[in-house]
């Protein structure tokens, strides 16, 4: 089937229930693991809401991505806590050494770099997640390693 059924088909297992398109579209990025932009207008037209407000529920929620993720997704807290012992320099040294900016992904697609606001990782600041394993106590060095040990 294509996307397009099984878009049709998501909706019509949650016609009827209030604020259907945020559980849709955890569906869809569960199944696909992203949001095709190409789903916006039969999302739109399929619920009955403006393409707009798709487009805008999609970006707002940094879950959902709108193309796949690299192979390796590093996701670094930009938090409180985590940012009151250098997140902000971490995350400046991951896009440099990616030469990418939070939210994309490596031209080559081997990785994706998110922010996450709180890991449940606090004390152990700077805190990321590498491949769905959280890490604490990053240093540059530490992202590095990690970087290199997952990409190769
Ligand atoms: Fe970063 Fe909680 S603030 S893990």
């Amino acid at each position: 089937t294509s996307v397009t059924d099984r878009v049709r088909a998501l909706v019509a297992a949650h016609r009827g229930d209030r604020g259907a398109l945020m559980p849709i579209l955890h569906r869809i990025q569960a199944e696909f693991g992203y949001v095709d932009p190409g789903v916006v207008p039969v999302l739109a037209a399929e619920l009955n809401i403006s393409r707009a407000d798709v487009h805008g529920v999609i970006t707002f929620y940094t879950d959902f991505r709108s193309e796949p993720a690299g192979a390796t997704v590093l996701k670094l807290c930009r938090a409180e806590a985590c940012q009151s012992v250098g997140a902000e320099q971490l995350i400046a040294h991951a896009e440099q050494v990616l030469g990418i900016k939070v939210g994309q992904t490596t031209p080559d697609r081997s990785v994706t770099l998110e922010q996450v606001f709180c890991l449940g990782n606090c004390a152990l600041g700077p805190a990321g997640q590498i491949n769905e394993q959280v890490r604490g106590r990053l240093t540059r060095a530490r992202l590095d390693a990690l970087l290199t040990e997952a990409v190769g």
